[in-house]
């Protein structure tokens, strides 16, 4: 289903270059600041357009997502540094379906832990990490763990997310002139959209799917709120635990760490 471009979409758009296409989010990665982009909104409104445009690999120019301009900008960052500094690039991809954590590139891993430890922090046990040493090789990566994802018609979005999907960069950097490894994490979440069922007409399986989506979006919500509400000088308790989503939150927090939230919305509905 494709929608009449609405100045809303159009202005959405205009957000994503003026505030994307500097890409500094991209560039801080790479110098060990964890950086996350959050992309919330109704279902249908057009989250995963834009994260993948109208196809990761097929669009080119201003009609770009914001994955393969990420991809993109990351790369190029990491051509500029001096000939001394070795670099990888990993890409995991997964998605919290129903509760559970689904590897998207090996979906016999259908239930990944997410773990604390002192000397780890918190992380995946067990994701697929696929080593990424260009821009075309992470645009197929992407589709392949794209090609995996949850995905079920609905009346409001015929090719609607029924589950949170998570992209998960992580960069290394070898440099000669520092005897430390530096490690950063760039994570872009593309959101199941929160559904009223009324209005997508979901039924069964997709209707047991959107009462999920819509209960950890509110757990997510109190997570958020707990966050920018506490009281100075009171720790706060922060209900990171309800959920899987409030759970892998807390994975997108750790370190120093700076996160943007692009909220999608579509006047039509
Ligand atoms: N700016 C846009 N221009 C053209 N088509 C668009 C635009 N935004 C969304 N669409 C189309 O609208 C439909 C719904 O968009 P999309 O699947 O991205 O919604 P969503 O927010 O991810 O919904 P859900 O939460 O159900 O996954 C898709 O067919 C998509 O291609
Ligand atoms: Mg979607």
């Amino acid at each position: 289903m494709r929608k009449k471009e609405s100045s809303l979409s159009v202005s959405i758009k205009c957000f994503i270059k003026i505030r994307f296409q500097d890409l500094s989010y991209v560039y801080r990665s790479v110098i060990a600041i964890n950086g996350t982009i959050i992309v919330y909104g109704q279902t249908g409104a057009g989250k995963t357009y834009i994260m993948e445009g109208n196809g990761i690999t097929e669009c080119h120019g201003e009609e770009k997502g914001l994955l393969p301009r990420v991809v993109d900008g990351l790369f190029e960052c990491l051509k500029s540094l001096d000939a001394m500094t070795k670099f990888t690039v990993k890409l995991s991809m997964v998605e919290i379906y129903k509760e559970k954590v689904r590897d998207l590139f090996d979906l016999s891993k259908d239930n990944l832990q997410i773990k604390e430890s002192k000397l780890h922090g918190i992380y995946l046990t067990g994701v697929t990490e696929a080593l990424i040493s260009d821009p075309a090789e992470a645009s197929q990566n992407l589709l392949n763990g794209a090609a995996n994802r949850a995905v079920g018609e609905t009346e409001m979005n015929m090719a609607s997310s029924r589950s949170h999907c998570v992209y998960i960069f992580t960069i290394q950097l070898d440099s000669a002139n520092d005897r430390r490894l530096k490690s950063g994490k760039l994570i872009l979440v593309d959101l199941a959209g929160s559904e009223k069922v009324e209005k997508s007409g979901a039924e069964g399986k997709v209707l047991d799917e959107a009462k999920t989506v819509n209960k950890s979006l509110s757990a997510l919500g109190n997570v958020i709120n707990a966050l920018t509400n506490g009281s100075p000088g009171k720790t706060n308790h922060i209900p990171y635990r309800d959920l899987e989503l409030t759970r892998f939150y807390k994975i997108l927090l750790v370190g120093t760490a700076e996160q943007h939230c692009c909220v999608v919305a579509h006047p039509a509905l």
